[in-house]
This record gives C-alpha cells, sequence and structure tokens, in this order.
C-alpha cells in the first residue's frame, strides 16, 4: 500500500480542506505532516461549514484513523478549543484521533516572538498568522523543542526552562509590555487536556498501518509556494510543504509515496507580504476577491488575487512530483468575458518560461486571453454538461502543465465536485 499526498500548489488555501474531505471514504487513514494553526481549511456539507486548523480534515468521514504527524507544531490551547468545539457538534474525536509525541508544541512566548521578529523586521514584514511557527520550527532546528511526549515526564521544569530562555530572547529585541499570565493559563489546560488523547509515535503506527494494507492521505498546509527551501523565501512558512515533507513529517520512506494530487485554483491568491507576480490591482482583482469570497479562513486578512501563474504552477508540479491535478474555484471565473493565464515571464526583456531565483521585482507576465464559458456551472453533475469553452481552458492547462486535471471544484460544497477521466468498471 502507498501513500498518496494532497498537497496546496500556490501561496495555500487552494481548497484542500474540502478536497481531503472528498477524498478520505477512499482511505483508511488521514495524516497532516507540517505546519500547524497558521492553516485554515474549510469544509461544507450539509449546510454547515467547518474550519479545521490543527485536525486532519478527515474527520468527518466516519470512522478513519486521524493522525497529526511529528512534522506538525501544536498549540495545546488553539486545539482544545478546536476539538472541543467540534466534539460539541456531535463529532467525537477522542478514539479517532492520534497525536505524534514528536510533534514539537508551540508555547505561548513562540506567539510572543512571532510578534517580536515581525515587529523587528520593519517594511520587510512577513505577514505571519501570529501563530508562533516560525519560533517553534526555529527551537526545534536549534534543538531547543518541546515535544508532545515531553508533557508525560517533568514537563514542568523543561516548560520553565525553555519560557526563560524565550523572556530573555524577547528583552534582546526590546519587546514589551506583553500579557503572559491568561495565555499561559489556556495553554496548560490544553496541555492537561491533549492527555486524554492517543499520545503515538507516528512514524510506527503509520507503516504498521500500511504494512497491515492500510491506505493513506496526507494533508499537506500552506502551498509549495510557501515552503521554506521553495517557496518565495524569505516571504514564506518555516516548515517543507512540498511532498517531501509527508516523508519527514511522517516517517514515511520516499518509496512509499504514490499519487500526489496537486490542487490549485483556477485563479491565485496571496494573503501575507511578499512576491506575486500575476498579482491583479485593478477592478478584475477585486471582482475576484468578492465573487471567491477571499477573505482569510483564520485571520479575515483579504487574499491578494491575480490571474493564474502557470510558470509558478510547473516549477511546483517539479518539485513535488504531481502526478493529478485538481481545479478548485472555477466556479469563481462562471461569469468572465474572457479568462488570462501568464504562460511565461518577461525578465528584463528576455522571455523565460521556467522559475527564476528571484521574483521579488522585475517580472512581467505573459498572459494569453482564453475565452470565457460565461455558465453558472455550480449545480453541474458530471463533466458531459461542461461548455466548450471550459473544455477548451481545462485542455490548454493541461498542455502547459503536463498532467492531467482528475477533478474539478465547481463550489465549496462536498458535493460540487467533478471527477473526470473515471474509468469504466
Ligand atoms: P485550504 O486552506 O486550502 O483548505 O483552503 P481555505 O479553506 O483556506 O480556502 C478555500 C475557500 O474556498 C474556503 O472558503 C472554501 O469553502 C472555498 N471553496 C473551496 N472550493 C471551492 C469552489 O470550488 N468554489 C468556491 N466558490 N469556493 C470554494
Ligand atoms: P492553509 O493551510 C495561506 C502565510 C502567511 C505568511 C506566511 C508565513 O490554510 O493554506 P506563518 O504564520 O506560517 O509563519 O506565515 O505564510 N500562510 C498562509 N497563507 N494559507 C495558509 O495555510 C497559510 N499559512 C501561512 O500569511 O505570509
Ligand atoms: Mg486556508
Amino acid at each position: 500500500m502507498k501513500v498518496d499526498v494532497l498537497l496546496g500548489l500556490q501561496w495555500g488555501d487552494e481548497g484542500k480542506g474540502k478536497v481531503v474531505d472528498v477524498l478520505t471514504p477512499r482511505y483508511d487513514v488521514v495524516a497532516r505532516f507540517q505546519g500547524g494553526p497558521n492553516a485554515g481549511h474549510t469544509l461544507e456539507f450539509n449546510g454547515q461549514k467547518y474550519v479545521l486548523r490543527s485536525i486532519p480534515s478527515g474527520i468527518f468521514q466516519g470512522d478513519k484513523v486521524n493522525l497529526i504527524g511529528n512534522g506538525v507544531v501544536l498549540d495545546p490551547a488553539l486545539f482544545k478549543a478546536e476539538a472541543e468545539a467540534l466534539e460539541a457538534a456531535g463529532h467525537p474525536l477522542k478514539e479517532r484521533l492520534h497525536i505524534s509525541k514528536k510533534a514539537h508544541l508551540i508555547m505561548p512566548t513562540h506567539r510572543l516572538l512571532d510578534a517580536a521578529y515581525e515587529a523587528a523586521k520593519g517594511d520587510a514584514k512577513v505577514g505571519t498568522t501570529g501563530k508562533g511557527i516560525g519560533p517553534t520550527y526555529t527551537d526545534k532546528v536549534s534543538r531547543n523543542g518541546l515535544r508532545v511526549g515531553d508533557i508525560l515526564h517533568d514537563f514542568e521544569r523543561k516548560y520553565e526552562a525553555a519560557k526563560a530562555r524565550h523572556i530573555q530572547m524577547l528583552e534582546g529585541l526590546h519587546y514589551g509590555p506583553y500579557e503572559l499570565a491568561d495565555m499561559e493559563k489556556a495553554w496548560l489546560e490544553g496541555i492537561e487536556y491533549l492527555k486524554q488523547f492517543h499520545l503515538v509515535d507516528s512514524e510506527h503506527e503509520v507503516n504498521r498501518l500500511l504494512a497491515e494494507g492500510k491506505s493513506v492521505l496526507c494533508e499537506g498546509a500552506q502551498g509549495t509556494m510557501l515552503d521554506v527551501d521553495f517557496g518565495s523565501y524569505p516571504f514564506v512558512t518555516s516548515s517543507n510543504t512540498i511532498c517531501a515533507g509527508a516523508c519527514t513529517g511522517l516517517g514515511v520512506a520516499p518509496n512509499k509515496i504514490g499519487e500526489v494530487y496537486g490542487i490549485f485554483k483556477a485563479y491565485c491568491t496571496r494573503v501575507g507580504a511578499g512576491p506575486f507576480p500575476t498579482e491583479l490591482f485593478d477592478e478584475t482583482g477585486d471582482r475576484i476577491c468578492t465573487l471567491g469570497h477571499e477573505f482569510g479562513s483564520v485571520t479575515g486578512r483579504k487574499r491578494r488575487c491575480g490571474w493564474i501563474d502557470l510558470v509558478a504552477l510547473r516549477y511546483a508540479i517539479m518539485v513535488d512530483g504531481v502526478t493529478q491535478l485538481i481545479m478548485m474555484k472555477s466556479d469563481v471565473l462562471d461569469a468572465f468575458e474572457t479568462i488570462k493565464a501568464c504562460v511565461a515571464y518577461k525578465v528584463g526583456g528576455e522571455e523565460i518560461d521556467y522559475f527564476p531565483f528571484d521574483i521579488s521585482e522585475g517580472i512581467e507576465p505573459v498572459y494569453v486571453e482564453l475565452p470565457g464559458w460565461k455558465t453558472d456551472m455550480t449545480k453541474m453533475q458530471s463533466e458531459d454538461e461542461f461548455p466548450e469553452e471550459f473544455n477548451a481552458y481545462l485542455s490548454f492547462l493541461e498542455e502547459q502543465l503536463g498532467v492531467p486535471i482528475k477533478f474539478v471544484s465547481i463550489g465549496p460544497d462536498r458535493q460540487q465536485t467533478i471527477e473526470r477521466y473515471v474509468e469504466e468498471v
């Protein structure tokens, strides 16, 4: 049995939560492998909407194992609030949700450090989600982190030592005044709450399940262009969001990876600072934002909007090894006369079709303009109903990207998903 991986190919918020929920019935296990509560994954079904941050999006589809892997960073206070809300809404978690003992803990002082580092950056702010992601991964790599497994033994001493270190750092950054007591209280309650869950060695668990013939779907957070190595550095998150992150974030070997689903919007968005070559600053950008309800699911921040960037997508497909594409939110473009797609960049008068080292300035997108389909597609049930112009748009993208588009999402609801290339039995 193989591990399939679902990844955002752009700057996050592609619709990963929705698709993981749709695909979950085909799997036994759903696992998060990186990121933390910087993620906001939205699902809609039966007229209900849920936003998940640390809990995998497979939690609503029956008795599947949902796993939070070692590569994730977990804030116990936020986790407790998220889990309790789900349980109160009638979705029991305790038996189905397993958490790696090797996942790192986001401390209240990590959140303060996140704010302090941003403040110190002046005009060069990353525009982080403020959830302490960067400082927690920094502590992990510099071998100072606290892990979920640490809460089981001699925890207070470890916590106090880490906190004292952070307070010194905050002093060094001249950050303050700040209020820690309330945050700390909620956090310590979260630590006690965590103890009620199955705390596991995720690498053993995943490999045992695979050996038993079980199938695993990995749920990426953020997107490839936010990857700490391959994204638009330094305007990135602090984890490996690419396919390889599933190996290090769960303890599965590369040869266990099967399908890689790459998910993208029919246009492009970005939240936070950093370069975005196809960003629109005009009415069209505003129209996409309004029709697509492009406001962050966690922070409520307005997302920057622009046309689809095929140069960046080809790059993402390459570093992720994508085998199947999933196109989201095409319904947002349903009424457009024409639709643009960036097929190359012009840099210093020269046209390039590869993703360069630096996209921070001097990049002029080269567009192809395609006819819109001008049809409300939101109630369609199968690809037989697709308008001709929409099929032409799909064929154009497949030719440009070299990978088949296996699913098209035509609305936020679970039902508004159309599978293509379904093999006849
Ligand atoms: P994620 O972080 O990748 O899971 O994506 P988010 O949940 O942050 O953002 C995607 C948003 O688009 C959510 O509000 C979804 O409900 C919504 N959405 C997902 N698929 C579609 C779609 O096909 N059409 C429309 N109009 N909205 C969608
Ligand atoms: P999902 O999983 C969109 C962005 C932030 C900021 C940068 C670094 O819902 O797609 P961080 O708090 O991670 O240090 O912020 O990354 N960012 C996201 N943008 N979707 C996300 O997650 C994001 N998670 C982080 O806006 O620019
Ligand atoms: Mg999101």
